[in-house]
């Protein structure tokens, strides 16, 4: 049985308390859970090392939400992919459609971030996926390939690394509206193909996009979706705990 991926992005929702006592009391449940699954918490920048310690015992990576691509210098407000694995960081969110759709980051910001991660020795987690506009107008495969071009195309993929990509259409990000798991499905098996045609790697796709207790076991049993990455409902130890709980039974 091939791992499922099980990540948690908290966006900005908790403060430092707040995502303090989440990571207690999930590090307080992982043994009775008895979970197999890569884990992994993006909490945001301020709390990160404090969560990040919690869990140190526990098989929970955390990382970061975004990164910037240069190391370090003049850059106010911004952290380097080096400085994330300086403490301890092992995987990191890129593309996400929160940065490129609020923030308007572009495929070519994406590039640059990716390629700083891989190079600080890091997993980039990918987000990528279409708005509804473009889902409307029959582009989603457009927008989707362009995106991965955009990322992938001249690169050697490291050996040592996985290759992680969420298909999160923008369109079911937090709105509770949340993909077919079918045409989720047909979306992640487009993507590991023109993936692997562009360097050769086979990805594993995760699906992101209002996932609950209630549809996260339709998404994982799906034969492309390796995991979920769960914004909302991996905000609340209930609904988090709910989740695992589904996917484990
Ligand atoms: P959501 O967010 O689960 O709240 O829809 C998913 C994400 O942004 O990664």
């Amino acid at each position: 049985m091939k791992p499922l991926y099980l990540f948690a992005n908290w966006k900005m929702y908790l403060d430092r308390d707040e995502s303090v006592a989440l990571a207690e009391g999930l590090a307080k449940q992982l043994p009775g859970l008895a979970l197999d699954a890569r884990l992994v918490v993006f909490p945001t920048s301020h709390s990160l090392v404090e969560v990040k310690n919690i869990f140190d015992k526990t098989q929970v990576k955390v990382g970061p939400q975004n990164v910037y691509w240069v190391e370090r210098g003049g850059y106010t407000g911004e952290v380097s992919a080096f400085m994330y694995k300086n403490v301890g960081c092992q995987y990191v969110l890129v593309g996400h459609s929160e940065r490129r759709h609020v923030f308007s980051e572009t495929n070519s910001e994406v590039r640059q971030k990716q390629d700083a991660i891989l190079n600080a020795g890091m997993t980039p987690v990918l987000c990528i996926g279409e708005t509804s506009h473009e889902r409307k107008d029959g582009e989603v495969e457009m927008v989707i390939e362009a995106q991965l071009r955009a990322t992938f195309t001249d690169l050697t993929w490291p050996a040592d690394r996985e290759l992680i990509i969420a298909y999160e259409p923008v369109w079911a990000v937090s709105t509770g509206e949340s993909c077919d798991p079918e045409e989720a499905e047909r979306i992640a098996a487009i993507i590991c193909r023109y993936v692997q045609g562009l360097i050769g790697v086979e990805p594993i796709v995760l699906y992101g996009g209002s996932v609950r207790a209630d549809n996260v076991t339709r998404y994982v049993q799906e034969e492309h979706i390796r995991g979920v990455l769960v914004g909302g409902a991996s905000t609340k130890l209930d609904t988090w705990l709910e989740i695992l709980g589904q996917v484990k039974a």
